[in-house]
């Protein structure tokens, strides 16, 4: 069945959605490759949406905390509307900020984790007077909107619901926007969240309770940055969206990352490992439940 073209995609460029035949038997696995943006990453939607509605409110510059990739996204998506774009980093992490440099961005460092480079960036906008382009900020509203793109774009792209969407868990911003998105729509589909083993409070709390974790709880690898959090900043409201759908939250370790990683190239496609966890976790979950039906995974993250 097709479905009427009720939604209004946000997304003028929707990225590919690829039959990976024979990567499951019994199921249809599809895999929406959200690499095809220009920052690589599935943020990019969320962090235009964030620039367009800045830009209208008369804005010239958005300060925003990551970890590397939602710095990266809202340094092109500036970089494209003209717009200026400072990333706050944690010193130790990922690249140094280079390919937020490379895209335009002004980048500072902060001592600690991506906690304190979201903080820091906060007390920043407020005080330059620039737009905070945080996924906590003002702009929670623009930022769940550009993320449930993906979701109309796969709405029109598939002919029915699929039974189950796959999803990289960091702060779980992306999982909630995508069930208020396929709530809006009337769609009914499971959605799973995979984040890194240990390293993440949703991982850790489900299905029980939502509780923080410390600094020294998390374990921070070069394969699993974007999915580490001590406090995920929307990790109640993915543990809530994951359950009303019927889904569940699934934890891989970096060797399930690498191993989904390198499946993927078999496809020709090249996800970073962090970006290739969705995959990583549908494979770890049908080791012990068959599937069927067809999965959508969603991909993300270039070097
Ligand atoms: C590859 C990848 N996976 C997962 C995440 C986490 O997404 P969210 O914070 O929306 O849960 C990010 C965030 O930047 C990411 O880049």
């Amino acid at each position: 069945m097709l479905h009427p073209t009720t939604a209004t995609p946000v997304d003028p460029t929707p990225s590919p959605l690829i039959s990976a035949d024979g990567l499951l038997p019994g199921a249809r696995v599809l895999l929406k490759d959200e690499t095809h943006h220009a920052s690589g990453s599935h943020k990019e939607p969320a962090a235009r949406a964030v620039v367009a509605r800045a830009l209208a409110e008369g804005h010239d510059r958005i300060v925003v905390g990551s970890c590397g990739s939602y710095g990266r996204a809202m340094a092109t998506a500036c970089a494209a509307a003209g717009m200026r774009c400072t990333v706050v980093l944690p010193a130790e992490w990922g690249d140094g900020g280079a390919l937020a440099a490379a895209a335009g961005a002004d980048i500072r460092f902060v001592a600690g984790d991506y906690e304190d480079a979201v903080e820091e960036s906060h007390r920043l906008a407020a005080m330059e007077g620039a737009a905070d382009g945080n996924v906590d900020g003002p702009y929670q509203d623009a930022i769940a909107e550009g993320h449930g793109a993906v979701v109309d774009a796969l709405y029109e792209q598939l002919g029915g619901a699929p039974v189950s969407l796959w999803i990289p868990l960091g702060n779980g911003t992306t999982v909630a926007a995508a069930h208020r998105r396929l709530l809006a729509l009337d769609w009914p589909v499971a959605l799973h969240g995979v984040g890194s083993r240990g390293n993440n409070p949703v991982v850790v709390s489900w299905p029980g309770p939502y509780r923080e974790l410390s600094a020294a709880d998390v374990v921070t690898t070069d394969h699993n940055e974007p999915l580490v959090n001590r406090h995920a900043l929307h990790g109640p409201d993915a543990m809530t969206a994951i359950a009303a759908s019927g889904g569940t939250v699934h934890a891989v370790d970096d060797d399930e990352l690498l191993a989904a990683q390198a499946l993927l190239g078999r496809y020709g496609l090249r996800p970073t490992p962090a970006g290739s966890a969705a995959l990583a976790g549908l494979l770890t979950h049908t080791r012990t439940a068959p599937a069927a039906g067809a999965h959508v995974v969603l991909l993300s993250g270039r070097d």
